[in-house]
């Protein structure tokens, strides 16, 4: 197929991500979405089943979204945060506040994921600061999270996926440990923090679900260890939810199902249902109190050109209109069971280690890595959006996919992992 002229002539002016630019294949050019489907230049359709990367959890255009965009847009796509007030934002603050478990209550926004982990790590270290403890500069997390690619968020990724040894010298050190998964777990954490507990500002975890760090799931008892031992060794505690938040596991936040409160919540992703960037890093109440002072040097020093761009907070308060309206308290579990006959027979094929299903996120992961590229090209070749990484096959669709569009996209994965099994 001819691919199109804008893609073809300035192939070599757009740097790709995570791509050796000189080897890798053309990017599919996508020239329209809608739903669960994304368009190519050549006509063909691809239903998506990882939502683009997580984010377009009521599917691609939904018409709400898109009508609240639209009026933002003809009165003020954005205007900048420092001095200015803009409705967009404060009602989605207040609306967090409220949709958020506790009093985590105070929301900073900012653009992407990466940095409203970079400002929670910022706030914990100037939390210590503010309140006259200057030894908590370090950060405590976990063998296989991921929580973004600036320099400090991969410090505190798992080292071989935040490339700590190529980026040696570079990257802060951290302490990246084993998450506590049972009482040996919590004992030896807590050894470890009893070393070390004077210089950790806080400990950062995804709640759950590690994900880009491999899909691996944890029992909701780990979270309450976390909270346990944090308090104990007087660490504060984060907890990115850009990936599990807004129903992704089968709650709201993955925090409720442990019933656990973090000092600070990261969010992203899913936000503005996939329609534009934004994050926003929310604090609890005695956090925000930290930086409530006359001295100016106790302002959290920050902020973004583009924070709580208003444009990605109208879409935002559109998604949490349909997040509000609650359609996916339904959808998630009847995705998760569809997840979980479709990829059953997965488990019989030679070459898998393990199937897995937490709400609207299915896993199969292989023994050993496959040739993702190939893999990719075999699921495109099947109509679908596929997206390996790693050992991990996986699907985190749009919350609106139908049973039937489950069925496909579980279907060419037992297909494809078939035809590759050793
Ligand atoms: C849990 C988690 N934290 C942080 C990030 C980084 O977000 P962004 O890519 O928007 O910088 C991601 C992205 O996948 C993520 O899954």
């Amino acid at each position: 197929m001819p691919q199109p002229t804008w893609l073809t002539e300035n192939a070599r002016n757009v740097w790709r991500p995570y791509t050796q630019m000189k080897t890798a294949a053309p990017a599919l050019p996508a020239v329209r979405t809608e739903g669960a489907h994304i368009h190519l230049a050549d006509g063909r359709v691809l239903l998506d089943g990882v939502a683009s990367w997580w984010t377009a959890a009521h599917g691609y255009n939904h018409p709400h979204i898109l009508a609240a965009m639209r009026a933002q847009l003809d009165t003020m796509p954005h205007v900048m945060f420092g001095g200015f007030a803009h409705e967009q934002a404060y009602r989605l603050a207040g609306r967090l506040a409220r949709l958020l478990p506790g009093d985590l209550d105070h929301a900073f926004f900012a653009e992407s994921g990466s940095v409203s982990v970079e400002i929670a790590m910022k706030m914990a270290v100037q939390y210590w600061l503010n309140r006259g403890e200057r030894g908590r500069t370090r950060f405590l997390s976990f063998r296989g999270g991921y929580h973004g690619d600036t320099l400090t968020t991969m410090s505190v990724c798992d080292p071989d996926e935040g490339m700590h040894a190529h980026f040696s010298g570079v990257v802060p050190p951290q302490h990246v440990v084993d998450l506590p998964r049972d009482d040996a777990g919590e004992a030896s954490l807590d050894a470890y923090l009893a070393q070390h507990s004077g210089e950790i500002a806080a400990i950062l975890v995804e709640p759950l679900v590690q994900g880009a760090g491999g899909m691996i799931f944890h029992p909701p008892e780990t979270l309450r260890r976390l909270r346990r031992l944090a308090d104990k060794h007087g660490a504060l505690l984060i907890f990115d939810e850009i990936f599990t938040g807004f129903g992704r596991t089968g709650s709201l936040f993955a925090m409720q199902q442990a019933d656990v409160l973090p000092d600070i919540v990261t969010l992203s992703k899913a936000l503005t249902g996939g329609a534009a960037p934004l994050s926003a890093a929310v604090a609890r109440t005695h956090v925000f109190d930290a930086f409530w002072s006359d001295d100016p040097q106790h302002a959290l020093m920050h902020g973004p050109t583009y924070m709580a761009h208003a444009l990605g907070c109208a879409a935002a308060n559109a998604s949490l209109d349909l997040i509000e309206a609650g359609a996916w308290r339904e959808d998630v579990p009847r995705i998760s069971a569809g997840l979980e006959a479709g990829l059953a027979p997965c488990r019989a094929l030679g070459g898998v280690a393990d199937v897995r299903v937490m709400g609207a996120i299915g896993v199969v992961e292989l023994k050993q890595a496959p040739d993702i590229n190939a893999l990719i090209a075999r699921f495109v070749g099947e109509g679908v959006w596929i997206k390996p990484f790693g050992r991990v096959v996986y699907l985190t669709p749009a919350l609106i996919a139908g049973d039937d569009d489950i069925a496909r996209l579980t279907g060419a994965i037992v297909r494809v992992l078939n035809e590759a099994a050793p």
